[in-house]
């Protein structure tokens, strides 16, 4: 291998490494993390007073598409829901108005119609800037489940789309 190949070949894999983002393990139920989420656009946010966090709701592509042209019962397959999650405090230099902390976690809603917990979606949690799996062995899923059933009648979602500009 001639000095100039070896240099290159080098680069290359030096390359390859320094573009692979980091990979986070799967959930219990081996969800695989969905890479590349904050990239995505905005579907809506919002402010939880009882437990002092701010929110992000966000959309892969299929899932924004869907939320800016109302088909949103049902979500169609492949769409994301993301809900990203900080503490609350207020804003340095303007102290009535609130701004993120820390990183609770994220959370995520993969529109699956074969999803087999029967709610056409499958549902997981990753903690923390470490974003390490939420486990809860095999009742994960159903944890967050219990808690969205109210809006069963929704496709399970509580959010409506924030109204954007076309
Ligand atoms: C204590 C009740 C509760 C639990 C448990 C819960 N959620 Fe939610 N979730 C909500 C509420 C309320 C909202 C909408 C308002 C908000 O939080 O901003 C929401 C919103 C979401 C959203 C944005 C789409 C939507 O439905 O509005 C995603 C994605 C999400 N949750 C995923 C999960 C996942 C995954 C889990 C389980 C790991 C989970 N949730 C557990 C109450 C819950």
């Amino acid at each position: 291998m001639s000095l100039k190949t070896l240099l290159l070949s080098t680069y290359l894999v030096s390359a390859s490494a320094l573009a692979a983002s980091p990979t986070h393990a799967p959930s219990p139920q081996g969800i695989a993390y969905p890479e590349g989420w904050q990239h995505w656009a905005t579907v809506s946010v919002s402010h939880r007073h009882d437990n002092h966090t701010l929110r992000v709701i966000l959309g892969n592509d299929i899932a924004v598409k869907a939320a800016r042209s109302g088909q949103t019962n049902p979500w169609p397959d492949g769409a994301i829901l993301g809900k990203v999650v900080w503490k609350e405090m207020a804003e340095a230099n303007w102290p009535t108005a609130i701004a993120p902390k820390s990183l609770v976690h994220a959370e995520f809603m993969f529109k699956d119609s074969q999803s087999p917990n029967g709610t056409g979606w499958r549902w997981a949690r990753w903690l923390g800037t470490e974003q390490k799996p939420f486990d809860k062995g095999e009742g994960t899923e159903q944890v967050c489940i219990g808690c969205h059933t109210p809006v069963k009648k929704r496709d399970w979602v509580f959010t409506t789309p924030a109204p954007f500009p076309l």
